[in-house]
This record gives C-alpha cells, sequence and structure tokens, in this order.
C-alpha cells in the first residue's frame, strides 16, 4: 500500500491533477467556518465525471454538529449531479500547515461513493501530499446488505 506520492500516480491521475486538486481543496478552506477548532479544512472531489466539486468544513457551537469538508463536499456533489455520482479521487487540504488524514465518518462516507480505484490525497508531514486507497483508509467497512426480513 503506498502511503507517499508515488512516481506513477495513483488513481491514474498525473502530478498535475493531483497538485489542482489540493490547491482547490486548500481555496475551499478559506471558507471554513472553524471558530471553535481554527482548524480549516477543504476536500477536493474529482468525479469519475471529471466534474470537480469542493467542500470545507462547518462547525457548530453544539459540537458534534460539525461538518467535516468531505461530507461537505459530498453533499455538494450529490446536490449538483445527482445520487449515482462516483468518486474518482478526493484532495483534502489543510490551512494549518500540518498532517491530517481524513476522520474515520469521513472514510465511510467516501466509501459510500467510491469505486474500487477510489484515492484519496491528503497532508503529510513537511508539505508532502501522501495517497492512499479507499480500501486502505478503510479496510473490513461496513456495508450494508439488505435482506427481506420476512
Ligand atoms: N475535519 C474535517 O473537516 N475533516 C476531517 O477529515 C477531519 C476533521 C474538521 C472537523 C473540525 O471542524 C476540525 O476539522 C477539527 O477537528
Amino acid at each position: 500500500m503506498q502511503e507517499k506520492q508515488q512516481p506513477d500516480h495513483p488513481g491514474g491521475l498525473s502530478a498535475d491533477q493531483i497538485v489542482d486538486l489540493t490547491h482547490r481543496a486548500a481555496k475551499v478552506a478559506q471558507h471554513a467556518y472553524a471558530p471553535y477548532s481554527s482548524f480549516r479544512v477543504g476536500a477536493a472531489l474529482l468525479l469519475t465525471t471529471g466534474e470537480i466539486v469542493t467542500g470545507c468544513n462547518v462547525e457548530n457551537a453544539s459540537y458534534r454538529l460539525t461538518t467535516c469538508a468531505e461530507q461537505s463536499a459530498i453533499a455538494a456533489a450529490v446536490a449538483q449531479f445527482g445520487p449515482a455520482i462516483k468518486l474518482r479521487a478526493i484532495a483534502v487540504a489543510n490551512l494549518n500547515a500540518t498532517a491530517s488524514q481524513p476522520c474515520g465518518a469521513c472514510r465511510q462516507n467516501l466509501l459510500e461513493f467510491s469505486t474500487p480505484d477510489t484515492w484519496i490525497f491528503y497532508p503529510a508531514a513537511e508539505g508532502a501530499i501522501a495517497a492512499a486507497s479507499i480500501s486502505h483508509l478503510l479496510p473490513a467497512a461496513f456495508l450494508l446488505h439488505h435482506k427481506d426480513p420476512s
């Protein structure tokens, strides 16, 4: 499993695409509403159709109601393009110049719209971009298998 950006470009993205997606995530992080943590996060989703949708974290005085950047971006993407969206890649950035990985809840949210080839790029130490597939970030994930109880 790859933990750091690899020369063969995870997810089939070029280095330029990864940097562009990361820049978009950092840009939308400027809109974050984070008065409680002062941790401003942005997420940029590259859909399998080529569209890019962004979102930022939106905190709340009742802390647990906070929406993460990844979740905001997913909600925006579904609202814009409908429930059939699929993620090709996700870039996450923060304005605090620190390494950060998507939280557990976000991983489950991203999985919902992922394919086996969905990759996630996120801030590693010293300004590097880490890359990992969704199955690496969330192994043995919960999936709902409907069964007729009757
Ligand atoms: N946050 C995100 O937006 N995404 C994550 O994956 C991790 C955490 C936000 C939530 C909260 O507003 C702030 O970062 C500090 O936890």
